[in-house]
């Protein structure tokens, strides 16, 4: 198949996956080459179902952006937002209310560029090259302080990131550093990938991710995914399955029982001091 080059940025090698775009791949985007859809296909052959569990992954963001605007939240940092597909924070958000603004942060430049193409003419969103390891770095950037108010509450989006960070770098300790910047009353949102669910297939797809993407992940238990959300009080359901964060509709949750307890997802609250 001949490749479409004309939004892909010169120093990405093609030839190697890589996790945005083989999400992008997964979820039915256009964004991705020959070698993402190689590891996406080996992936599901180590999990089947993993089609379902990204559909459910992106039906959660749509419920928690909404959420977060019934709760009074205009403004958004969706860090590790990948390649932008249907039902982005921006639309979701917008749709909502129009003057909520959104800013996009991936390390991923194929990502960040597409996002760039795509936010072209909208004035209130736009996307960073960055990295979560990094929140000084994150928060301090001009782009982002143009857009979001940090004296007010922020609505920040880690969705299927923080697998990807190893316990070496601490996720606790440098979702704190976002947390000390955020306002009272902003909320957190994450979704986790878990081996308490059906490790043997997911192992398979993690082993398949690092051997030919050299991307590492680390699903972690219900009480690690738990204990990032320190210092935020967590809303109603809590942490439990994606699908059972408060589901309004039939596309919100998997007539399979296994893809709806694949991830992890929460929402929490940044409580007054
Ligand atoms: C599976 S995608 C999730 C996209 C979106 N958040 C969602 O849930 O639909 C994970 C994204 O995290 C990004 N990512 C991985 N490590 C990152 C890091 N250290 N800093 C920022 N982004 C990162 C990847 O480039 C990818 O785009």
């Amino acid at each position: 198949m001949t490749e479409n080059l004309a939004w892909t940025p010169a120093e990405i090698d093609i030839a190697v996956p890589n996790v945005a775009r083989v999400y992008d791949f997964l979820l039915g985007g256009a964004h991705n080459f020959e070698s993402d859809r190689t590891l996406a296909d080996k992936i599901e052959q180590s999990m089947p179902g993993v089609r379902d569990v990204v559909r459910l992954n992106r039906s959660f963001l749509r419920r928690a952006v909404l959420f977060m605007v019934e709760s009074g939240i205009r403004q958004f940092l969706d860090i590790g937002s990948g390649i932008p597909t249907v039902g982005n924070v921006h639309e979701v958000a917008q749709q909502a209310d129009p003057e909520c603004r959104v800013v996009y942060v991936d390390k991923e430049p194929v990502a960040v560029r597409h996002s760039g193409a795509l936010l072209a003419g909208n004035d209130r969103a736009m996307a960073v090259e960055a990295d979560v390891c990094s929140p000084g770095e994150v928060l301090g950037d001009p782009a982002v302080l143009s857009m979001l108010d940090f004296d007010q509450p922020v609505g920040l989006l880690n969705l299927l990131l923080w697998h990807f960070i190893p316990d070496e770098a601490d996720p606790p300790g440098l979702l704190a550093g976002y947390r000390n910047a955020l306002a009272p009353g902003s909320y957190l949102a994450i979704t986790h990938t878990t081996y308490d669910s059906e490790p043997d297939e997911l192992r398979g797809a993690v082993d398949e991710v690092r051997r030919r993407s050299k991307q590492q992940a680390f699903p972690r238990t219900y009480d690690e995914i738990t204990a990032l959300f320190d210092g935020y009080e967590l809303v109603e359901p809590g942490v439990v399955g994606c699908a059972a964060w408060r589901p309004g509709g039939p596309g919100d949750f998997s007539e399979h029982p296994s893809s709806n307890a694949r991830l992890y997802a929460g929402v929490g609250r940044k409580p007054q001091p």
